[in-house]
């Protein structure tokens, strides 16, 4: 047994609509690899529980795994995830399984760039932002969504260990590298935030809004 196995066998059991919604994206999508899966999953509805928000920004929906288990964790009373997806045909597989589930009506899809979506939104709106789209803007989305963040409220950014590509020097034609490499490197000097990485699948930094 790995540890990987080891670690999904002790920890809360995947929701039967989740391993459905898996499966489904593996028979029917390509890049089946971009779901959160199992353990990021109940790691992001357990952080949902600890950060209790009101408003939630997802920036890259695609099968819409993490929107739900980020719903799942929403307590209060009108929370609500905000999810943002730039693919239209992802649309009907969407909707299709947030009308399954019984977290789907705290959530809302946008259909469209995250980079003119984000706009729209007021200042300080929300208390979480997770950063799951395009690789090569993540500096971009950050720098959008800051003022629409609470103080005190957090950003959680996915892949940021990207295959563990960041450690060497990327191909000049490599600009999902290239943009995670920037992302991590300006971040770190960044005072207006504290920031951690988690080294758990391909690597998910903590940022806490100062
Ligand atoms: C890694 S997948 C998201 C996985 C999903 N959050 C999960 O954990 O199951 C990235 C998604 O971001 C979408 N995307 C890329 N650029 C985008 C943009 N500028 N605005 C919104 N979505 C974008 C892609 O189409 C893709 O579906």
């Amino acid at each position: 047994m790995t540890i990987d196995e080891y670690v999904k066998k002790h920890i809360d059991e995947e929701p039967a609509l989740l391993k459905q919604l898996k499966r489904d994206t593996h028979v029917k999508l390509l890049h089946p690899r971009m779901v959160s899966g199992h353990l990021q999953g109940r790691l992001l509805k357990m952080l949902v529980q600890m950060i209790c928000p009101l408003n939630v920004l997802e920036l890259g929906t695609y099968t819409g795994y993490s929107a739900l288990c980020m719903a799942e964790g929403l307590e209060q009373a009108g929370a609500m995830i905000h999810t943002v997806e730039i693919d239209d045909e992802m649309g009907d597989f969407i909707r299709n399984y947030f009308e399954k589930s019984e977290y789907g009506d705290r959530i809302r899809l946008y259909i469209g760039d995250a980079t003119e979506v984000i706009p729209s939104f007021d200042d300080a709106f929300f208390d979480l932002v997770f950063i799951d789209a395009d690789k090569r803007r993540y500096w971009d989305y950050f720098e959008s969504v800051l003022p629409k963040l609470r103080k005190g409220g957090f950003v959680i950014a996915d892949n940021t260990l990207w295959s563990e590509k960041i450690l060497e020097q990327p191909a000049s034609n490599d600009w999902q590298t290239k943009g995670v490499l920037e992302f991590n490197e300006k971040l770190k000097d960044d005072d207006r935030v504290e920031k951690v990485i988690l080294p758990i699948r391909d690597g998910l930094t903590l940022i806490r809004k100062k």
